[in-house]
């Protein structure tokens, strides 16, 4: 049956969230597609995952000295403290959880060039080091990210944008999700309604907004 797992990472509540608008409304078309399919929903900005500490870190180095990927049934045997059990019992539910989706939807707001805290614990959280996290071959993943300015190609922003390569090295690299598994839907100059130096831009900001809502439509029925 399809799963599709979807998390919001914006501080900004849905009313004034340009990633959660657009996510919300590929979850609507997704559903409408799928009725009887398994939808689950996660905030990551309203529910925050717990910040890694030091039973994390600790548990984790013991695992990846171990050599070959540990499955994650046996993690726990590799843990001497509770708070290391508490760590995992934090973690894996979230691998699975993820593990569960064959499509992964993501809102991202750019946040200081990057991804917003709440969404890099959550990264953090599920790439436990050295256990068999296995690969996201099959997985379908759908990143929307919403940025203040522009950071196009050619855009003397480009160069800045540790946001969208970031993602792409970690779903790529770390998950071995294949490129053509890997979307990533735009919306540019988000606040050029609202802030005067960006004022020029106002139409880019609405072709862009209009281009993200149609592909993100379009990709929740396919
Ligand atoms: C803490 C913070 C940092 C931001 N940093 C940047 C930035 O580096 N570059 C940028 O273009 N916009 C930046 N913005 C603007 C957001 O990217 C923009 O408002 C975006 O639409 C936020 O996503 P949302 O509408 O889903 O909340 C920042 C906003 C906040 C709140």
């Amino acid at each position: 049956m399809p799963a599709l797992l979807h998390l919001d990472s914006s501080a900004g509540p849905l009313e004034h969230s340009v990633s959660r608008r657009l996510t919300a409304r590929f979850a609507r078309a997704w559903q409408a597609r799928h009725p009887d399919a398994d939808y689950r929903h996660r905030d990551l900005a309203a529910d925050p995952v717990p910040l890694i500490g030091p039973g994390y870190a600790s548990l984790g180095i013991r695992v990846e000295r171990h050599g070959a990927p540990v499955p994650l049934a046996d993690v726990p045997s590799f843990a001497t403290t509770p708070s290391e059990h508490h760590e995992w019992s934090l973690t894996h539910p979230l691998i699975t959880e993820l593990h569960a989706a064959d499509t992964l939807l993501l809102g991202v707001p750019m946040y200081n060039f990057t991804v917003p805290a709440a969404l890099k614990a959550w990264i953090d959280r599920i790439t436990f080091p050295g256990a068999h996290t296995g690969r996201l071959t099959a997985t379908r993943v759908v990143v929307v990210a919403a940025r203040g300015g522009g950071y196009g190609p050619g855009t003397p922003r480009e160069p800045f944008d540790f946001q969208t390569p970031y993602l792409r090295a970690w779903f790529t690299e770390h998950l071995g999700v294949p490129d053509a598994g890997l979307r990533f839907v735009h919306a540019e100059l988000t606040r050029a309604t609202d802030i005067p130096a960006l004022t020029p831009y106002r139409d880019l900001a609405t072709t862009s907004l209009g281009t993200a809502r149609t592909t993100l439509t379009a990709l929740a029925r396919a």
